[in-house]
């Protein structure tokens, strides 16, 4: 997705821009950009198509200095990857960088068009760009252009600006997508990652939805959407958080437990507006095909096809379109039945899975109407060969048990089903509900983390145990077998799921005081179903390890331990009930002593079948 690097200096600032750049490189882009203020007054502008190195040659033999300038990675969304489209986007004698997409460029474009404005693009973004500059040419000040600007605008976007007529002033705001600004010595910078400005600054001022900033060497001025001055502390950069390391954590897997809140944030970055999601973010491709979708079938292998399952339950539901999961594996080697109008979703975290690339390739030789790639790693070989793409934003993730990458994949799935439920015009307030629901899940994830030391205890009760159930409903019951997938995988205790209602069709006999049975029992439809069954657990001696909504109201007593979940909206329970299944295994093979990042047999990215 997009990347946004910029700053005010005493320095020239090209290689620290491209610097910047090459930093968001991981975030996936098709071109890149960058202008700056030259010593004589004027901005320069250079872009090219494809990698940062090939922008970098492009300077090489025609340089750019300026210790004012601002620069950009981007992902094509309105308008095909082409120099002409790369930002930065100039009018006048300013130039803009924009994350993002404002969803009225079109009404605004025809009203700049009028006024005599010429577009040499297709973006969303030279609107923004054309806008600022008629609200300039009438006011003569830019706080008071960007102010007029961004009261017209909708969607999200973070914009940083630069204008011959204030050479030592740069520009910034943000609505919906991150920004962050760099304080230095006598420098200010801007980014959409800390990542791409680690290599001049430490120290982070965090911009609030709709603010906007104006950065001079020395100073920095924030104010709300309202237009009333705000201040913000300056905050030192975590760098543990976020690097390759483990800092304090002792294993990567925890660290990765303990990063989801913020990938998540970062999966949903410029996905969403305030009642709605933004469909454009699929690319110019695909948001024409959503409409014509008519049926879905996804494929996926180990903790991405639970995701997949998961899927399954809120598409049907929300949107009313069939939808059909099958492991890689076994879905490469059968003839498929393909109805008209059916999209396929192929789901990996490494995007290198031999049999989830096998599935997609051998899709591609059927009559799908086009194949979609939900993936981490943006230049793998899944999103090279799939029509469209959806990426999640969980950084690397070193655990070969994967934590982050699933609950990413779930986040992308719920948006996907989101967009879709809106393109076929399903009721506004359940798409507003997902929409809230989506924003608030980070929040809802840091209070869940707390939960950590109470489950650290009650891993002890697995200490001696070689067997486990694992119980579910609706779209928990994948969620409780990637509880068990995790427990198998990290602290080899063999673990199995079951949908609840099937308790009595066999696995009933296994239930004796020996065999702990983790419930996951969030406050749903389904919640009185399966208090039936976990009575039935009871009644043999089972010992019963309850994860429950706090206001599910389950029965106490001995043998039955309950760790109590916060309430959420039930559309993204699966998401929240996955955090305290992670914790459960990895404090279970802390206690048993096991390879927790590297479990025996296993391998992070599986590339041969
Ligand atoms: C391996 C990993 C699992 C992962 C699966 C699919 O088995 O150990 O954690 O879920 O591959 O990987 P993918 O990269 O396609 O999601």
């Amino acid at each position: 997705m997009c990347g946004i690097v910029g700053g005010i200096a005493t320095r020239d600032l090209t290689p620290v821009l491209l610097e910047g750049l090459r930093r968001l490189e991981y975030r996936g882009y098709d071109s890149a950009g960058i202008a700056a203020l030259d010593a004589a007054g004027a901005v320069n502008r250079a872009r090219s198509t494809g990698k940062v190195a090939e922008l970098e040659q492009r300077l090489a033999r025609q340089p750019l200095t300026g210790q004012l300038g601002i620069a950009h990675t981007r992902w094509a969304t309105h308008g095909k990857a082409s120099e002409q489209n790369a930002h930065p986007h100039c009018s006048d004698r300013l130039a803009i960088v924009h994350n993002g997409i404002i969803e009225n460029h079109h009404p605004l474009r025809l009203q700049l068009q009028e006024l005599g404005y010429v577009f040499t693009s297709e973006t969303d973004t030279e609107v923004v760009a054309h806008l600022l500059a008629h609200h300039y040419g009438r006011q003569q000040n830019m706080l008071s252009a960007l102010r007029c600007t961004l009261a017209e605008l909708r969607g999200a976007f973070a914009l940083g600006i630069i204008h011959q007529d204030e050479p030592d002033t740069l520009y910034c705001a943000r609505m919906g997508s991150p920004l962050v600004i760099g304080v230095g010595s006598g420098e200010h910078y801007i980014g959409s990652d800390p990542l791409a400005l680690l290599q001049v600054t430490d120290r982070f001022i965090y911009l609030d939805e709709g603010e906007h900033a104006r950065l001079t060497r020395d100073d920095c001025q924030i104010w709300s959407k309202q237009n009333q001055p705000v201040q913000h502390a300056v905050q030192q950069y975590q760098h543990a958080a976020l690097s390759m390391e483990k800092g304090e954590y002792q294993h990567f897997m925890l660290k990765e437990i303990f990063e989801q809140p913020a990938a998540i944030a970062d999966t949903l970055d410029g996905l969403l507006a305030d009642d709605h999601v933004l469909t454009a973010a699929l690319g110019p491709g695909a948001e024409s095909q959503l409409p014509l979708i008519r049926n879905i079938h996804i494929v996926a292998c180990g903790t991405s096809y639970h995701a997949g399952m998961v899927a399954r339950y809120w598409i049907e539901e929300q949107t009313g379109l069939p939808c059909q999961v099958e492991v890689a594996s076994e879905y490469r080697y059968r003839q498929v039945c393909v109805p008209e109008g059916t999209l396929l979703i192929a789901i990996s975290q490494s995007g290198e899975t031999a049999d989830t690339l096998a599935a997609l390739r051998y899709a591609r030789e059927q009559q799908y109407l086009g194949t979609l790639a939900i993936c981490n790693v943006p230049g793998s070989s899944l999103v090279r060969e799939a029509d469209w793409r959806l990426l999640t934003h969980a950084g690397p993730e070193i655990g070969v048990a994967s934590t982050k990458a699933f609950t990413t994949q779930l986040t992308a799935l719920l948006w996907l089903t989101t967009a879709l439920a809106q393109v076929r015009e399903r009721a506004p307030e359940i798409i507003a509900a997902n929409v809230r629901a989506l924003r608030s899940l980070p929040a809802r994830i840091s209070d869940t983390l707390e939960l950590a030391p109470a489950i650290a205890e009650l891993a002890k009760q697995f200490q001696a145990k070689h067997h486990a159930l694992f119980l579910g409903r609706g779209p928990h019951y994948p969620i409780a077998m990637e509880g068990a997938l995790k427990l198998k995988e990290i602290s080899y205790i063999h673990a199995e799921a079951y949908a609840a209602g099937e308790l009595k069709h066999g696995p009933l006999a296994l239930v004796d005081d020996d065999m702990p049975v983790v419930s996951v029992a969030p406050s749903d439809s389904l919640l009185e179903k399966l208090k039936s069954n976990l009575q039935e657990v009871r009644a043999r001696g089972g010992q019963l390890i309850n994860f429950a909504c706090e206001r599910a109201a389950l029965d106490d007593g001995e043998g039955i331990t309950h760790i109590a979940m916060p309430w959420v909206y039930e559309t993204v329970s699966p998401i929240l009930y996955t955090i305290p299944l992670q914790l459960l295994s990895y404090h279970v093979a802390l206690i048993k002593g096991t390879d927790v990042d590297k479990p025996r047999n296993l391998a992070k990215s599986v590339t041969v079948e």
